[in-house]
């Protein structure tokens, strides 16, 4: 009897444990752990919070530090820089742990994950890049260099969507963002999807990293059309490409995040400058954050440059750039 009660009792405390405890051993947030229908999900408190079998891995910041961030953007706070005091490592993180319970940074092995961050900010850094040419530290030291587009060539306001998604009398739409917003019909989506008037108010923007972040991060995430895949699921694989795809030498992996976010503006036409900047950009930062260049695979998984587009005329804001 008295055996029992505190076999019981030691029971009770080693639920209780990995209850309220298995944390990290280098975290000082408790993970909640449980199982739902048989899966586990974890919750970790702010970083990856909901309950979801993602939060059970490693979080973005477990493996991605400050000082890598700081190593990847090194020239963005110098007195050239054109948006110099904007980006942060903390807008950065604060921007994932939205999308961190969806898979983001989170699927599959660590290195998977940090690859997923280095392809991710590859084409951030491509995309807000001012090093052309022979600008010190390289041309891939200069990603984050920008906020805005400097002088836009036109106002992306598009008639098509003129009852949809109006543009706001005053308001200037031009590229903003870490992986730029240009047309209103696009402020106008990814602002229902944040739930923040981006339509009426692009340039909240170039105001705010945390939430150009989470603009891009969602862009990222989010499939150009129905049937199609997200660059996150071209990139970790959860894509499984039809025969069509096949045919059309879109495969899982870093050119295909390509296709998805620019189509024929760069994909499709053999080696050219525009590919070419981005994939130099992520291999650049897998060297950076330790994984290494090789992991970015043979050349028809890393590159578009023989993949026929997902969407020929690419009717999207990166066409325009
Ligand atoms: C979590 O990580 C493990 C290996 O580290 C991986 O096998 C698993 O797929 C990951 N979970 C999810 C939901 O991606
Ligand atoms: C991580 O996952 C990838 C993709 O599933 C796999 O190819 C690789 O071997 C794994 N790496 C480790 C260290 O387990
Ligand atoms: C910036 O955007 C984030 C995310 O949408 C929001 O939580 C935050 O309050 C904003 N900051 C300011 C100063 O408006
Ligand atoms: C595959 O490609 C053919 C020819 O381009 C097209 O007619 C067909 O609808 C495609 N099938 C799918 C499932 O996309």
């Amino acid at each position: 009897m008295k055996m029992e009660a505190k076999k019981i009792c030691l029971l009770a405390i080693c639920v209780l444990f990995a209850i309220v405890s298995i944390a990290d051993a280098d975290s000082s947030t408790p993970v909640l752990v449980k199982k739902v229908k048989g899966k586990k999900v974890c919750d970790k408190g702010w970083e990856c919070k909901g309950w979801s079998e993602y939060c059970c891995n490693l979080t973005i910041s477990d493996y991605f530090d400050t000082y890598q961030f700081e190593e990847l953007f090194a020239k963005r706070n110098s007195p050239v820089a054109h948006a110099a005091g904007f980006w942060d490592y903390k807008s950065f993180i604060t921007a994932s742990a939205l999308y961190q319970p969806h898979g983001f940074g989170t699927t599959g092995n660590k290195t998977t994950q940090m690859k997923e961050v280095a392809a991710f900010l590859g084409h951030v850094g491509s995309q807000t890049s001012c090093g052309y040419g022979v600008a010190t530290g390289g041309p891939t030291a200069w990603g984050l260099c920008y906020n805005k587009e400097m002088s836009p060539s036109q106002d992306y306001c598009d008639d098509y969507y003129k009852y949809t998604y109006p543009c706001a009398p005053g308001a200037g739409y031009y590229g903003r963002g870490a992986l730029p917003i240009y047309w209103q019909y696009n402020y106008g989506k990814i602002g229902e999807a944040l739930k923040v008037d981006l339509l009426n108010h692009p340039e909240y923007i170039e105001q705010n990293a945390t939430l150009a972040f989470q603009a891009a991060i969602h862009r990222w995430l989010t499939p150009m059309k129905k049937g199609q895949p997200s660059a996150h699921e071209a990139f970790v694989g959860t894509w499984k490409p039809t025969k069509n795809d096949t045919l059309a030498k879109r495969y899982p992996g870093f050119g295909t995040t390509m296709n998805v976010l620019y189509g024929d503006r760069t994909c499709g036409k053999g080696d050219n400058d525009d590919m070419n900047t981005v994939v130099s950009h992520y291999l650049y930062y897998l060297d950076l954050m330790g994984v290494g260049r090789e992991e970015g695979g043979p050349h028809e998984v890393l590159t578009c440059a023989e993949q026929e587009p997902f969407n020929p005329s690419a009717p999207t804001q990166a066409s325009s750039r």
